[in-house]
């Protein structure tokens, strides 16, 4: 079924990824976007994209960009711990009020339904794992607090308003078009790029700390399977693999995947960093249909190919998005 679909941060990393399979469904797609973290090449080649350039912090450009569309997908913000610990204000001004003028701007011009990225980050620290979304938030970083903001937000706007809105906690996700070079690169893309070129990768604390490590494929499959599910309005869920792995095991496996040796170098743990991240996905199976289809090593070795165009890689085996709709 096509639709009228809008896009925010459809210029970043999983943005852009989203805005491909919407298109390959045969959506009309619209980007907003102010390429401050995303850029117009992730978006190079295709041609049937409508983009308005303008600023989630702007109640008049995201109105702009919403008229008109039936589903709206959040990913637009300012993503890294880090940079919410050096520059809060910013973080939180574009991830807190640029989400309430998405869903105000959805709620006047009669959107269907919005899908928002939320963050594992919002658990923080101790407690159990695997993470339920039942169990209590503790975030730690500026960047989590906004975004359990965020998703309460969008609950409150389904309870309020009666806006359709659904939460996806992504956990880590990886994949291509994710950036290796800003200033606040995500450790796999950072780590490709290293052991691809030879130097160290440059580990934070001892490099056992764990991570659900999910490839972005999975994520654009949950986001399509949330805009349609008829139980998941009002909803917060885990997206993620389900699985756990040390940023050590990481390093090994991009070095198997390469055929290169890792040296690594350790710096100190990073203000905000949780220790583990490890998520339960059941909520989502059941109320999305959701099933993570390409797992830590295949998406690792996409991942590769992408990055480095390896030709020691499998390619990619089939559109991962493509999973039937849960009846
Ligand atoms: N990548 C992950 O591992 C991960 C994990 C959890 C949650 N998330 C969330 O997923 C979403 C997408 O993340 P990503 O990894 O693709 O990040 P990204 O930085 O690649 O994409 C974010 C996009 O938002 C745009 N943007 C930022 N500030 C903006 C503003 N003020 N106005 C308009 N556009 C703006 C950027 O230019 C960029 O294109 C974000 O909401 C992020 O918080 C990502």
């Amino acid at each position: 079924m096509s639709r009228r679909s809008l896009v925010t941060g459809g210029a970043g990393f999983i943005g852009s990824n989203l805005v491909r399979a919407l298109l390959e469904r045969g959506d009309r797609v619209r980007v907003l976007d102010n390429f401050s973290s995303g850029n117009r090449g992730n978006l190079e080649g295709l041609t049937d994209v409508e983009i308005v350039e303008g600023d989630l912090r702007s109640y008049e450009r995201v109105h702009t960009a919403v008229r008109g569309a039936e589903v709206v997908f959040h990913q637009g913000a300012l993503g890294s711990v880090p940079r919410s610990v050096q520059d809060p204000l910013t973080s939180t001004a574009v991830n807190v009020e640029g989400t309430l003028n998405v869903l105000l701007a959805s709620r006047d011009e009669g959107v269907g339904r919005v899908v928002a990225a939320s963050s594992s980050s919002v658990y923080g620290d101790g407690g159990v794992f695997p993470r339920v979304e039942t169990q209590l938030a503790n975030p730690i970083s500026p960047y989590a607090v906004a975004k359990l903001a965020a998703e309460r937000y969008c609950v409150s706007f389904f309870r309020v308003y009666g806006l359709e809105t659904v939460a996806l906690r992504y956990f880590n996700v990886f994949g291509p078009y994710q950036d290796p070079t800003s200033q606040y690169a995500a450790v796999v893309p950072r780590f490709i790029r290293a052991v691809a070129d030879g130097v160290p990768v440059m580990v934070h604390g001892d490099g056992e700390q764990s991570r659900d490590f999910t490839y972005v494929s999975n994520v654009v499959a949950a986001n399509l399977l949330a805009a349609d599910a008829p139980q998941a309005p009002g909803r917060i869920l885990n997206i993620a693999a389900g699985g756990s792995e040390t940023v050590n095991s990481l390093a090994e496996t991009i070095g198997t995947i390469l055929e290169k040796p890792v040296a690594r170098t350790h710096e100190a743990v990073r203000a905000g960093d949780v220790r583990e991240s490890w998520a339960d996905i059941t909520a989502a199976r059941e109320t999305l249909g959701f099933e993570p289809k390409i797992g830590f090593e295949e998406g690792l070795r996409l991942t590769v190919a992408a990055l480095v165009g390896s030709s020691a890689v499998v390619v990619p085996r089939d559109r991962p998005w493509d999973i039937p709709h849960p009846s």
